[in-house]
């Protein structure tokens, strides 16, 4: 019979013996999770006192502006320092002039949450798909998305975000030369405090299903192949990364964050730029829905998540999950 007891083999690193408590294992922790890393996404809306949670976001909701001033004061309370704004104008129509109309939900929420809380930084999604009749990021010219003319439209957009107070102004649109036409017309106005992140490596997902519902912004016809990213590109990614680092962005972005891990890391590597994730609509509902059957330990699951996009070189990770788990964390 072979014997089992206190037999000790010679093993000079044994791992585990640094895994064994938890103030061990907190010890030695490679990345650390924080809220203040979170960037929190809103919905604004028309109206006032409204609140309708999105169907295939549980958690989240369309807000009006006063709704988004005490979102985002609670947030901030939890330790998240800003927020990333998005609109449902009340009209639309085929060149999405209400992106730039300085009364409309994001201009109105910018300058309402300034007022009351200076202190929330406040970026604002810059492109056309909320505010165009037929749902495309630009302006549709022989059934093709415009390149030039829509920078145009996006640049007044970014202008209108400025002049209400916003602190970031972030295209989403992958148009391009949208980075310098931005930087030019802001530094022009007298806005050159107004920082850019761009959605530099944005890739056509089919992760962002959840939003378009929430933002009301799904195409009508095609789709975002012909700007957004091929999700198999990864040297794409860099050239598009310091394309727009040469055209004077601040932050740069890859979108979505966990099918792209390898992207971040890479971006991160190769610039050492300020950069940020967005853990992305679809990304959220996956877990919530998952979550909902009883399938996975959802906090768990959250946490896990928002490390891995941290630990594959996010200094920014902008997340619906923000407030959930700046209350974990907390
Ligand atoms: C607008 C925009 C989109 C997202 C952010 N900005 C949608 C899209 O490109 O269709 C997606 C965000 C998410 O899925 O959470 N262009």
């Amino acid at each position: 019979m072979a014997q089992t007891t206190a037999s000790t083999l010679s093993i000079l690193h044994r791992g585990r013996r640094l895994r064994r408590t938890a103030g061990i294992r907190s010890l030695v922790r490679e990345t650390r999770l924080s809220p203040d890393t979170f960037l929190y996404p809103l919905f604004v809306c028309p109206g006032q006192g409204v609140r309708r949670e999105v169907s295939s976001m549980p958690g989240v909701f369309q807000l009006s502006v006063d709704e988004v001033v005490a979102e985002s004061a609670a947030a901030h309370a939890e330790g998240i320092p800003g927020v990333l704004l998005f609109g449902l104008p009340d009209r639309k129509d085929d060149v999405g002039s209400a992106a730039y109309d300085p009364d409309a939900p994001v201009q109105t929420a910018v300058r309402a949450l300034k007022q009351a809380h200076p202190e929330v930084v406040v970026f604002t999604d810059v492109c056309l798909c909320e505010y165009t009749s037929h749902g495309h990021c630009g302006l549709v010219i022989d059934g093709e998305i415009a390149n030039d003319p829509t920078v145009e439209q996006l640049v007044r957009a970014a202008v209108s975000h400025a002049a209400a107070g916003a602190d970031v102004v972030s295209p989403s649109d992958m148009m391009d030369g949208r980075v310098a036409a931005i930087r030019h017309a802001l530094d022009e106005r007298g806005y050159e405090h107004v920082a850019i992140m761009s959605y530099a490596a944005k890739y056509c997902s089919a992760f962002y299903g959840p939003f378009r519902e929430a933002a009301a912004s799904a195409p009508s016809f095609g789709d975002r192949r012909s700007h957004q990213m091929d999700p198999a590109n990864v040297d794409e990614a860099l050239r598009e990364v310091k394309q727009d680092i040469e055209e004077g962005a601040d932050i740069v972005m890859v979108k979505p964050a966990m099918a792209y891990l390898d992207v971040l890391s890479k971006v991160k590597d190769t610039f050492g730029y300020p950069t940020a994730a967005y853990h992305v609509s679809g990304e959220y509902s996956m877990l919530k829905a998952a979550a909902r059957h009883g399938w996975i330990d959802e906090p768990r699951a959250m946490l896990e998540t928002l490390t891995a996009i941290r630990r594959a070189g996010a200094d920014i990770i902008i997340t619906y999950y923000a407030r959930e788990a700046a209350r974990l964390l907390g």
